[in-house]
């Protein structure tokens, strides 16, 4: 049986970072990786999470199975995190689940199993698993109007047209809460709330994609976009990773939350969603999950878990600011200063697919095809050569 399966087609940035790895010339830079990196290029363990992980090495007494929606203190705190006081707690399901991916997954399970033929809406571009998820899951997924033409800010009247003329009464919309990944792209406050209204008058459902909180402005500004949609929406489904900022990748710690109308929905919802992981995983991982839940149980290492946030938000915005002050010295006719008004880790840079290339082969400089940079792969000690050889590139290409 097995001979008749076709490869299937590589993952194009994973394939990216192979070259990457592959290549030998000693300047190379990746920009093409979806992980935090520090100046030095590596992506550490952080502080807070070290310390909560040597006290659970002394305290954890067993390795049992946890309730199949997972760590109840760890579910407890992150509803806390994601929701502070904007809602009765009591209307929220939660479930831990392996990581970001493994929430939008059981979500979109739990709802294509119970309402079938449900559509959710995908900004255009989305994170490129996005699509594959929520299609396996049995969803179908039209996409919606973002990016402007010249690819450098929100097409927010397109966004807008495009839902009131074509969204159903039921349709989900998966929204980035911040950091839009791959664009860096935010709506404003003031978007979000038109975006909110709009949902509520369409009765469409938010379910948002909670991937980097604390990597846009803060971790109580980034919830502000969620707080407008659970203004105006009693129904809204959140999934949350702490894969970027507690740099917990490989533990795969993420959960998903159903707010429901009213608290007297939870326990059905709540029902379901282990349903829906029980022929899944069955039960989520212990040991990313518990770590999280001290940090977030213990005023002292919040508050320093918090500090680590900041520091890895302030060293992405310092390299977007140093970027375009780069490219400016370089005396190139283009202005890259929309990237400062851009959130989080990733950005459009505006090259092209050609240019990706050409910098790839002429320079070893990465960047996906689509023009999506990580900034978090910039470092002070190579932006001089970074911006120089991007000028380089745009003289030869255009
Ligand atoms: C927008 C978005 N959603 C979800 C995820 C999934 O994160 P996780 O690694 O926790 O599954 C990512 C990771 O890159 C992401 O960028």
């Amino acid at each position: 049986m097995f001979e008749y399966l076709p490869i299937a087609p590589p993952d194009s940035i994973l394939g990216l970072s192979d070259a990457f790895a592959k290549d030998p010339r000693p300047g190379k830079i990746n920009l093409t990786v979806g992980v935090y990196k520090t100046e030095e290029g590596s992506t550490p363990i952080l502080a807070t999470v070290k310390k909560a992980e040597i006290k659970l090495l002394n305290t954890e007494n067993t390795k049992g199975y946890m309730p199949i929606e997972g760590h109840l203190e760890y579910l407890k705190a992150v509803v806390g995190l994601v929701f502070s006081d904007q809602l009765d707690h009591g209307r929220v399901a939660a479930a831990q689940t392996p990581g970001g991916t493994g929430a939008l997954r059981v979500g979109a399970d739990m709802v294509a199993k119970h309402f079938p033929g449900t559509r959710i809406w995908l900004s255009n571009p989305t994170w490129a698993n996005h699509g594959s998820i929520f299609q396996a899951a049995g969803l179908d997924t039209p996409v919606y109007k973002y990016l402007s033409a010249d690819k450098t800010s929100l097409d927010f009247s397109g966004m807008v047209e495009n839902l009131e003329r074509d969204g159903r009464p039921g349709d989900l919309v998966c929204l980035h809460a911040c950091c839009h990944n791959p664009t860096g792209i935010d709506p404003s406050l003031e978007q979000w709330a038109q975006i909110s209204d709009l949902f509520a008058k369409k009765k469409m459902i938010p379910f948002v994609d909670f991937a980097y909180q604390g990597f846009g402005d803060g971790l109580m500004e980034d919830a502000k976009p969620l707080y407008s949609l659970l203004a105006k929406n009693p129904e809204v489904i959140v999934c949350s990773s702490f894969s970027k900022n507690f740099g917990l990748y490989s533990e795969r710690v993420g959960a998903v939350m159903l707010v429901s109308a009213d608290a007297s929905r939870t326990e059905a919802a709540l029902s379901q969603i282990r349903q829906a992981i029980r022929c899944n995983y069955s039960n989520p991982p212990r040991h990313g999950a518990s770590t999280v839940a001290i940090i977030l149980n213990d005023a002292t290492l919040r508050a320093e878990w918090n500090a680590e946030v900041d520091a890895m938000r302030n060293r992405i915005s310092q390299m977007r600011s140093m970027f375009i002050d780069g490219m400016k010295k370089t005396g190139i006719d283009r202005d890259f200063s929309f990237l400062q008004r851009q959130k989080g880790m990733f950005s459009y840079s505006g090259l092209n697919s050609m240019q990706a290339d050409w910098l790839k082969n002429e320079r070893g400089i990465y960047i996906v095809g689509t023009g999506r940079i990580n900034v978090a792969g910039m470092a002070p000690q190579t932006m001089e050569t970074l911006c120089q050889s991007i000028a380089d590139c745009i003289k030869a290409t255009t």
